[in-house]
């Protein structure tokens, strides 16, 4: 409460006042705060709030003076504080009135300045972003093969070890668990099944098959955890697209045209592609894919005559590993292995990103450093 809005709520005897003498200088307090006030800066709002606390009907200041001063004023003081609360009253008007014109003269000069739009000026460009290089080759990856039928699932980067291992033919005590059997939750006590970060996309083949009846024919892009120490070709997180077609008559040669077809899109025309065997738990037979060397162009040698130096003069390179499906891992999902047959593969994207486009560090896809994002807009 400011000192005249506290002053105005006692009467002239409550303020110790008995004389005439005493009126004046009482006034001229009251004045000298309102001309200190109504000097300030004010944005409109505040204004009115101003002008209400000195001349609002109910509790304005100056009504306050006329129900507590002058109303029950001594016939000898009424008329001085009559001829103070006029002239204050006459004061605060005419101030209050000069205020809110300027207030409003100010108003409509800044509406007449911000109202004019010049059309003409450039607008406000904000850079656009793009999708990251892995996003990008998910997305070559998956038109590639939406061509030729292939649907696009995806599934939990969270999983039980039963989709992760058991039902693709991998059990508890199986050695390639060593390089995977990684990265569990912690869970409360009591939790029906353990959880783990997925190692590999192929999980969501038995999820598919489970939900599907053949012919299936899906892609499956995602996130795969591992637990690898972080180097130029490794990294805890990684990116997989995992594929599976099962129907009644799939053979290998559908197998390895489908593969071939799509490494071709994929890379161009002019690289040939050759399968060794390997092993996977859930495929049978398994394959390893290669590629002739898109960096020497399969010769082996590099540009300035040496040893190429990414293929190592083998002239090929590892691509990913895929197979028939085992058929055993129909039994996990309800198939009959007699009647259906099918192939399945799965592709690290993160290696095909770097053949693809010369990188040599796997790291930098993590490092979110604009200056290698921009070099693939
Ligand atoms: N899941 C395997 C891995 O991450 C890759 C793989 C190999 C997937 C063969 C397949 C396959 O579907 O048939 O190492």
């Amino acid at each position: 409460m400011t000192s005249s809005e506290n002053k105005t709520t006692q009467t002239l005897a409550q303020l110790g006042i008995s004389s005439a003498e005493q009126i004046t200088p009482l006034f001229a307090e009251i004045q000298a705060e309102f001309d200190a006030d109504a000097s300030k800066e004010f944005i409109e709002v505040l204004w009115k709030e101003f002008r209400d606390q000195w001349l609002g009907r109910k509790s304005g200041i100056l009504s306050r003076i006329t129900d507590n001063w002058l109303k029950p004023a001594s016939p000898e003081l009424k008329r001085s504080v009559g001829a103070g609360l006029n002239q204050l009253r006459a004061h605060v008007e005419a101030k209050i009135e000069e205020r809110r014109l300027s207030i409003e003269a100010n108003e409509e000069q800044w509406t007449r300045a911000h109202d004019h739009f010049d059309l003409s000026l450039p607008g406000v460009t904000r850079p656009v972003g793009s999708h990251h290089l892995i996003r990008q080759v998910f997305q070559e990856i998956e038109d590639i093969f939406v061509s030729i039928g292939f649907s696009v699932v995806e599934g939990p980067e969270i999983e039980t070890p039963y989709y992760n291992f058991e039902a693709l033919n991998i059990p508890e005590f199986h050695p390639v668990r060593d390089d995977m059997d990684t990265f569990y939750i912690e869970l409360p006590k009591g939790a029906p099944s353990p959880l783990l970060l997925r190692t590999h996309t192929s999980p969501m083949q038995i999820r598919t098959m489970e939900k599907r009846q053949p012919p299936v024919r899906v892609i499956v892009p995602g996130k795969v955890y591992r637990r690898d120490n972080p180097d130029a070709t490794h990294s805890f997180a990684f990116h997989q697209v995992e594929g599976l077609a099962v129907d009644t008559d799939i053979t290998f040669c559908d197998f390895t045209g489908t593969i071939e077809y799509f490494v071709k899109q994929f890379f161009g025309p002019g690289v040939k592609t050759r399968f060794r065997p390997s092993y996977f738990p859930f495929t049978e037979p398994s394959v390893e894919f290669d590629v002739t060397c898109v960096f020497c162009g399969g010769s082996g040698v590099s540009a300035g005559g040496g040893t190429c130096s990414k293929c190592k003069g083998a002239g090929w390179i590892e691509l990913f590993g895929a197979g028939m499906v085992d058929p055993a891992v129909y039994g996990f999902v309800g198939y009959d292995a007699k009647k259906v047959s099918g192939f399945a593969f799965g592709i690290g994207i993160d290696r095909l990103a770097m053949l693809k486009y010369g990188i040599d560090d796997i790291q930098v896809f993590f490092q979110s450093d604009v200056r290698f994002l921009r070099q693939f807009p």
